[in-house]
């Protein structure tokens, strides 16, 4: 694995990528903040070795680095899910890599069913934590160099970056919640009795990504900072017919809002 991540590192560097001081991974319909992002060097995952290819509509699949204010960031439009057939290593790889090129923090972003009675579509929730109902993407030997075999998580997400965006929010007059982010694998979206469940059980919202890369980053001590976007609602009395489109739509109307958080927060960095 480390070879391979090496590999891909100084394939990037050579490529321009150099320095990065943050890493951002966008989630379904909220890839516009990468039109912000100056003076980009654009790769299509499939140039880059060793990269899984993104097969999901409303993903990309391009690495893109740049100049973001004053900060330099290399995001990933696109991200890997378990759904989409990959394996553990295949979705470890590029958040390993991210780290290799030198970022110190690593911001996420996804769309999520909130399960909250008290959200609205639209809703903004910044992780506070997560439970993971996907396979752990640690399973399987342990490579020291990269990390501890046992990975404490009693903070999965960075505390100082969750306080950070709570005044980033109220100083943009931004309605946001804290909350707990369950992922499940989909590709179906729930059943009510479902949601029902992964409501009892703890959470607030519901989506198919994010935790694996999180675990993937804090195996190597990397700070997270996440967001979910609400764009449906996995509350009795309001579950309505959802698909992909509908999840890709609702996330447009809420992006910029959460543009502003990240924006702020990478230039806070
Ligand atoms: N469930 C799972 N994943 C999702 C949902 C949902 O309701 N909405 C967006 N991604």
């Amino acid at each position: 694995m480390l070879e391979k991540i090496i590999e891909t590192t100084e394939f990037l560097k050579a490529r321009g990528i150099i320095n990065p001081d943050a890493g951002i991974i966008l989630g379904t319909g909220l890839g516009e903040l990468t039109t912000k992002i100056n003076s980009q060097i654009e790769i299509d995952y499939k140039d880059i070795p060793n990269f899984p290819l993104s097969t999901v509509e409303g993903h990309a699949g391009k690495l893109i680095f740049g100049e973001f204010g004053k900060k330099k960031i290399v995001a990933m439009k696109g991200r890997f899910h378990y759904y989409e057939g990959y394996g553990r290593e295949q979705i470890a790889l590029p958040i390993r890599v991210l780290k290799y090129l030198g970022i110190k923090c690593l911001f996420l972003s996804n769309a999520a069913g909130g399960v909250n009675p008290l959200f609205q579509i639209g809703d903004i929730m910044i992780i506070t934590d997560h439970i993971n109902l996907l396979p752990n993407p640690l399973i399987g030997p342990n490579d020291d160099r990269i990390g501890a075999r046992f990975p404490d998580m009693g903070e999965a997400y960075d505390k100082y970056l969750i306080s950070k965006a709570l005044i980033i929010a109220e100083e943009n007059n931004i309605r946001i919640h804290k909350g707990i982010y369950l992922s499940t694998s989909g590709p179906t979206f729930e059943t009510p009795a479902e949601y029902k469940y992964f409501r009892i059980i703890g959470a607030d919202a519901v989506g198919m990504s994010t935790t694996p890369e999180v675990i993937i980053a804090r195996h190597m001590n990397m700070p997270c900072f996440a967001i979910s976007v609400i764009t449906d609602l996995g509350v009795e009395g309001k579950i309505e017919y959802t698909t992909h489109e509908s999840v890709q739509y609702e996330a447009a109307k809420t992006e910029s809002r959460m543009t502003t958080i990240m924006t702020e927060m990478i230039a806070s960095l």
